[in-house]
């Protein structure tokens, strides 16, 4: 087909045009990345990041302002300038419903768009998370219907989940092994030539449901392995085990285990969202996925427990939740980004609202969080604040909490309840009454 062999010398000539459908902590890396060796084109339907953008400012921390090259990177919010695209990369949210179903709406919208533009010899590539089968069954029809083009006779299709870790300094797209997979074999090669000199080594796959797969197992293993060392720390809490000695122990096996480490519960776009996508689609084939549901069950239950440490932090200074003052240090998912999507911070903040504490945050990387509560604005002041605090509660392990010294004081003195749900103090289990590690 001329249409193949063209994208193939375009690819191999770098004139290839990218273009990459959403541009947030998946898309933007990327449009960096690929800006590198093809002009690319990123639209966004948010006007006011395109407008950051535009001005060569980021709003995604692991971008900076200076790797924005508005020379080879257009970014724009109008799609007809997608139309000048060889590959249209699909980057968009997939948040769960409200009864944890897939909310494939955003993966609908932008394959409407794409297909408004569709033109033959286009080559389209998702990237957004989801469970196997949506980019043959449900994608591929839409961009048909909309573009009244044919798949694979006119335009081509591929999958390839995306690993960014944001806040990993060590791994990042260019130094990521990258999984491709196409709708035939010839779309996967396509798909492989395009990410070549992007991304790490490159591992094609059969087909796409097969690399949608790929991302499925990363997340639920990541998922139910937090899950059953989740279910751990509960146990051994009752045995007074202390759970992170026994983990850092366990992990010197050299073969045979990799440590995962219990918290407040897990957050952020992935982890407690892409497992129920699998759950959803194994219903549909009569399959009751009971370990992916019991896994997202205990890591549900963590902010519970970590309120009830809280409680019982305050009981042993005959003090109660309700009334009392209580210090979140962190809202962050997690360690040294502002991220604060699914966080656990939230249903923590509700528990103790809902208990009739007096809650203020602090996190050195996020402004604020939104509860249904209302908004509650990271503070200015760390130390001021610990000092305002009965109990303080560690949700994330950012770095500017991490055997804290104006806290352990605190803990020292007595005058501060501290529950520590990611070991940040590193102080002994027991050593302090006011001190309750997870
Ligand atoms: N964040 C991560 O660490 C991560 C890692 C791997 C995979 N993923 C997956 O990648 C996908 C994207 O996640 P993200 O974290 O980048 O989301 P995000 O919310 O940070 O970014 C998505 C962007 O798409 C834009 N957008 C939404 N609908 C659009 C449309 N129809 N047209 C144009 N722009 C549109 C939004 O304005 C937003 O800027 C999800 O499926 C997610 O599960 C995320």
């Amino acid at each position: 087909m001329n249409w193949i062999s063209s994208l193939e010398d375009k690819i191999k000539e770098k004139t290839a045009v990218v273009g990459i459908v959403g541009l947030g902590y998946v898309g933007l890396p990327l449009a960096v990345s690929f800006s590198k060796i093809f002009k690319v084109i990123g639209y966004n339907n948010h006007k006011e990041k395109v407008k950051m953008l535009q001005s060569g400012r980021s709003y995604i921390e692991d971008v900076k302002d200076e790797d924005i090259n508005l020379e080879t990177f257009r970014p724009t919010d109008d799609y007809y300038e997608l139309e000048k695209c060889d590959f249209i990369i699909i980057a968009v949210p997939t948040p769960l419903r409200q009864d944890k179903s897939p909310d494939l709406s955003y993966i609908e919208n932008a394959a409407e768009t794409v297909g408004k533009i569709l033109k033959k010899g286009h080559f389209v590539i998702l990237k957004s998370t989801t469970y196997p089968g949506t980019t043959e069954d449900f994608m591929a029809p839409i961009l048909e219907e909309t573009s009244q083009l044919k798949v694979a006779e006119d335009f081509g299709l591929a999958y390839s989940p995306e690993r960014v870790d944001p806040g990993n300094k060590e791994y990042n797209i260019e130094n990521t092994a990258n999984v491709v997979g196409g709708l035939t074999p010839e779309f996967t090669r396509i798909c492989r030539m395009l990410f070549e000199d992007v991304t790490g080594t490159i591992i094609e796959v059969k087909d796409c449901k097969t690399a949608e797969a790929v991302k499925m197992i990363e997340n639920i293993f990541r998922n139910v392995n937090i899950a059953l060392v989740n279910e751990l720390s509960l146990i051994f809490e009752k045995m007074d085990i202390d759970v992170w000695e026994s983990i850092e122990a366990a992990k010197t096996k050299p073969y045979g285990f990799m440590p995962f480490y219990p918290g407040p519960g897990v957050g952020g776009h992935c982890i407690p969202l892409d497992p129920y996508y699998l759950s959803y689609r194994a219903k549909h084939f009569g399959i009751i996925p009971r370990f992916i549901e019991t896994a997202g069950e205990i890591n549900d239950f963590m902010p519970i427990h970590t309120v009830n440490l809280a409680k019982k932090g305050l009981q042993k200074m005959d003090k109660r939740l309700r009334g009392s003052r209580i210090l979140l240090l962190g809202i962050a998912y997690k360690s040294n980004i502002s991220d604060t999507r699914e966080s656990p911070a939230k249903n923590i903040i509700e528990e103790l609202k809902e208990a009739g504490a007096s809650i203020k945050v602090y996190d050195p990387h996020s402004e604020c969080i939104h509860t249904r509560y209302g908004s509650f604005k990271s503070e200015e002041n760390f130390i001021n604040n610990l000092e305002w605090a009965d109990c303080a509660i560690i949700i994330t392990d950012h770095d500017e909490f991490l055997e804290n010294s104006a806290i352990i004081n605190l803990i020292k003195k007595r005058e501060l309840i501290v529950v520590d749900t990611r070991n940040a103090l590193k102080l002994s289990k027991g050593d302090f009454d006011n001190y309750i590690k997870l």
